[in-house]
C-alpha cells in the first residue's frame, strides 16, 4: 500500500496554450495506479491549474474543493492511454483537458486496458472486463491519496466519448460493484472505494447484448449501409468509405431482432416523466417510439431556434418557427443505416464488440445468444456474468442495490448518430430518470458520433453540482 502513496513533490510547473491564454499548471506524471500492474498502461497523470499552489481561488474553487474530471481516450474498446494537454498523438482528448484546467478543474487521465493488448507470452490482458477494472482501480487510487491530491473526491466526474462514454457510464452505474472485487485484488488495487459523483458520457456504446436488436427496431427495412473503415498511420485515424446491401439472410435476422427488442423493451417497464408506461406494439410503434420522436423533434426545435435549416434531414415539419411534426421513417431513411446485420455481435467475430469478449487465448467471443446461433464461425460465447457486468444498464434495472450510483448524469448522444440505435442512450436516461437519479440527456442537432463538443455547457452543468 506504501506503494500507492502519492508522492506530491514529483508535481512538476508546464505552460500550454488555450486559444491566446497561456495556461499554467502542475503535472505529476506517469504514476503507477496499481501495486501489481500488469502493464504499463497502468498509470495515470494529474494536472492542476497551477494558482491552487499558491492558493488562488480559480472560478470559485480553491485547491481542494475543484472538481477532478477524470476523461478517458477509450475508442473502439481499444487501449485508452493516459493523456496529457500536449498530445497530439490520437487517441487524446488534450483540448479537454486544457479547457478544463482553464476553468479551475483537477483533470486526471489514466491509462486503461484495451482488446488488443497482450503480453510477452502472447495473452490478451485487456479483454473484458480490463476496461473498468482499470477505470475504478485509478478512481480508488484517487480517493485513496485524497490528503495528497489536490481536488475534491467526492466531486469525481467521469467522461468519455463512444466505449470511453460506455466508460464512463459504467462507472457511474457499477459503483463498488461485488463482481469486480477480485480482479481489483489481483492488481493490488488502493482500498478505497470506487463510486462516483457524476457521469458525462457522449454517445456511449453500451448495453452490448441488446445493442444489434435496438438497431433493427430503428433501422428495419433500410437495406443499404454506408460506413467508414478506420485504420492507424503514424498516430492519425484515415477513413476509407464502405458500403453495402443487407443479404436476404440479413434482411430475416433484422426482422426477427425487431421483434426481440420489442420484448425487451417491454420487460424493462419504463415509465415516462408523466408516469405513463413507455411501451411499444407488435410492430414497434408505441409511447417508446413517440419518445424517440420527442427527442428528434426538441433536436430539431433547437436547431430552428439556432436559424439551422432542419431540411437537411426529411421528415420535419416546421411552420412558424416551430417543429410541429417528424415522420421518423423518413428521418431515419435520410439519416442511413452504417452497420450491417448484427450490428455488433458480427456473426464472423470481426467486430470490435466480439474482440472485447475474448479472453486471455481467446481473440473474439459472441455476447448474444442469437449470434451464437447464427454464427458463422466456430465460436464460443461469452459467460453471462461478465456481459451482464460490463453493461451498466444491469445496475439500474435491479431493484435493490448495496452500490452507490452516482447521482448526476449528463448524456449527449448526436441526432446523426448512427453507430448504435437512439434506444440506447434512451433506455439508459430513462431507466436513470426512472430511479429518480439527476439526468441532463439530450440527441444534439446534425451532430455525429463524437464527443467534448459542448464543453461549456458540460463545464456549466458541472458547476452547478460541484460550486
Ligand atoms: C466505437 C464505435 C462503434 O461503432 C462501436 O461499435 C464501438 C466503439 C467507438 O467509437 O468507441
Amino acid at each position: 500500500m506504501a506503494k500507492l502513496s502519492f508522492d506530491s513533490t514529483q508535481f512538476t510547473l508546464r505552460t500550454s496554450q488555450f486559444g491566446r491564454q497561456k495556461i499554467d499548471y502542475q503535472a505529476a506524471m506517469d504514476i503507477p495506479y496499481v501495486a501489481d500492474p500488469v502493464d504499463s498502461i497502468q498509470k495515470l497523470n494529474i494536472f492542476v491549474p497551477a494558482g491552487y499552489f499558491a492558493g488562488a481561488t480559480i472560478n470559485g474553487y480553491q485547491r481542494d474543493t475543484a472538481p477532478i474530471l477524470m476523461p478517458n481516450t477509450v475508442g473502439g474498446y481499444m487501449p485508452g492511454p493516459r493523456d496529457d494537454p500536449e498530445n497530439t498523438q490520437w487517441p487524446t482528448n488534450a483540448k479537454t483537458i486544457i479547457a478544463a484546467l482553464a476553468h479551475g478543474y483537477v483533470v486526471i487521465s489514466a491509462g486503461l486496458r484495451g482488446r488488443t493488448q497482450t503480453d510477452a507470452q502472447g495473452q490478451f490482458i485487456g479483454k473484458a472486463p480490463a476496461f473498468i477494472v482499470d477505470m475504478k482501480a485509478a478512481v480508488r487510487y484517487v480517493k485513496a491519496n485524497a490528503d495528497r491530491i489536490p481536488g475534491d473526491v467526492d466531486c469525481i466526474v467521469t467522461n468519455g466519448t463512444s466505449a470511453g462514454g460506455a466508460t464512463s457510464a459504467l462507472m457511474g452505474a457499477s459503483g463498488n460493484a461485488a463482481y469486480f472485487e477480485p480482479a481489483l485484488a489481483a492488481l493490488g488495487a488502493a482500498q478505497a472505494s470506487d463510486d462516483i459523483f457524476a457521469v458525462s458520457a457522449y454517445c456511449p456504446i453500451h448495453n452490448l447484448e441488446h445493442a444489434d436488436m435496438a438497431y433493427e427496431w430503428e433501422f428495419n427495412g433500410l437495406n443499404d449501409w454506408y460506413r467508414q473503415k478506420m485504420a492507424m498511420s503514424d498516430g492519425k485515424m484515415t477513413f476509407t468509405p464502405w458500403q453495402g446491401t443487407l443479404t436476404v439472410e440479413q434482411q430475416q435476422l433484422s426482422t426477427t431482432l425487431k421483434a426481440d427488442f420489442i420484448t425487451y423493451l417491454n420487460g424493462l417497464h419504463l415509465t415516462a416523466e408523466n408516469g405513463q408506461p413507455l411501451t411499444l406494439d407488435d410492430q414497434g410503434n408505441g409511447s417508446f417510439k413517440d419518445l424517440m420522436r420527442d427527442y428528434l423533434m426538441a433536436a430539431g426545435q433547437r436547431a430552428v431556434d439556432a436559424g439551422v435549416d432542419v431540411h437537411k434531414y426529411a421528415g420535419f415539419t416546421v411552420s412558424d418557427g416551430q417543429v410541429a411534426d417528424l415522420d421518423v421513417t423518413a428521418y431515419l431513411t435520410s439519416l442511413t443505416r452504417m452497420k450491417a446485420v448484427p450490428a455488433f455481435d458480427d456473426l464472423a467475430l470481426s467486430s470490435p464488440e466480439t474482440s472485447l469478449f475474448g479472453d486471455e487465448t481467446t481473440p473474439a467471443k459472441h455476447f448474444t445468444a442469437f449470434a451464437q446461433a447464427h454464427t458463422q464461425v466456430s465460436a464460443a460465447l461469452a459467460p453471462a456474468e461478465l456481459i451482464a457486468a460490463v453493461n451498466p444498464v444491469t445496475y439500474l434495472s435491479e431493484t435493490q442495490s448495496t452500490r452507490s450510483i452516482a447521482p448526476h448524469w449528463r448524456i449527449r448522444h448526436g441526432a446523426a448518430d448512427r453507430d448504435t440505435a437512439f434506444a440506447i442512450p434512451m433506455i439508459l436516461a430513462t431507466l436513470l430518470k426512472n430511479r429518480g437519479l439527476d439526468v441532463d440527456f439530450a440527441l444534439p442537432w446534425d451532430t455525429p458520433h463524437s464527443g467534448d463538443y459542448d464543453l461549456d455547457q458540460l463545464f456549466a452543468w458541472i458547476d452547478r453540482l460541484c460550486q
